[in-house]
């Protein structure tokens, strides 16, 4: 359970969105008319089959693609419509990304990583709060290796600083523990959960992994671009259990759009 501040204020909303992709026959709509909030300093998994929408709605919600119909927010700014400018000085002020490849840059330092977005930013590294996150990271004696010199759990451990360095408003997660193992990916997904009860952390977590989507608050189950199912306080059962009875889901959350 989270220990963030009892009033809750929303971190992203996305309101009716829609999003296709491609023309005429040949077109998949990846969102239906997709309305949901995530609270500030909230842990929420979205899960969902392969082509559910999954990735599609957190570049949505990320501002990394833009929506046919509906709008999204970032805490107080309405994202949708803004202009490439101003959307990626909000990408880089407001928002923090950990992928499913790490994506680090291979000529830099596990430090010179972790820092470089603040730097591009031209904003100041607060030393304090990035000596924090290193040392929950356990990245303190890495710091002068480049990434082909760490671990698969030790450069998304680096990914997960950098994208925390800036305090953002919230962290969007795609299967950031896809390509570890079971040890490394408990690592992520524990200092994820901390970042959230200890710093107040809003994050968006997509995964296929029942025991991964237990470590959130809640989880927001995706089907055939629709959200079919929003489950408060997830254990692994639960999500299991609820995975079981899939079809039965969709097929009713069809019936009720048909
Ligand atoms: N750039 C694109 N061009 C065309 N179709 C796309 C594009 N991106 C996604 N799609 C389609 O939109 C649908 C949703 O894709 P999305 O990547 O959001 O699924 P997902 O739930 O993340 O799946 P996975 O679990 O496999 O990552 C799929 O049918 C996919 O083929
Ligand atoms: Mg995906």
């Amino acid at each position: 359970m989270s220990t963030a501040s009892p009033v809750k204020t929303t971190a992203v909303a996305a309101q009716g969105v829609w999003k296709a992709y491609g023309q005429g026959e040949a077109q998949v709509v990846a969102l239906r008319d997709v309305s949901v909030e995530f609270a500030s300093g909230a842990f929420t998994a979205i899960m969902g089959p392969s082509g559910s929408g999954k990735s599609t709605l957190m570049h949505c919600l990320a501002g990394l693609d833009t929506t046919d119909r509906g709008t999204v927010g970032i805490g107080d700014t309405t994202i949708t419509g803004l202009g490439d400018k101003a959307l990626t000085k909000l990408r880089r002020d407001k928002i923090g990304f950990i992928f499913q490849q790490f994506n680090l840059l291979p000529t830099l330092t596990a430090e010179e990583n972790i820092t470089l977005p603040l730097a591009i930013a031209g904003a100041k590294a607060d030393p304090d709060w990035i000596k924090r996150i290193i040392h929950t990271l356990d990245l303190t004696d890495r710091l002068s290796h480049k990434p082909t010199e760490l671990s698969g759990g030790q450069q998304q451990r680096v990914a997960c600083a950098r994208a925390l360095a800036s305090r953002p408003e919230v962290v969007f997660a795609d299967e950031p523990t896809g390509n570890l193992d079971t040890r490394s990916g408990a690592e992520v997904l524990n200092f994820l959960r901390t970042s959230v009860d200890d710093f107040g952390q809003t994050i968006v977590m997509v995964t296929h992994d029942p025991n991964a989507a237990a470590y959130a608050d809640r989880v927001v189950f995706l089907a055939d671009g629709q959200i079919v199912e929003d489950m408060a306080d997830p254990t692994a059962d639960k999500v299991i259990d609820k995975m079981k009875h899939f079809e039965e889901l969709v097929a009713a959350a069809q019936g009720e759009n048909a």
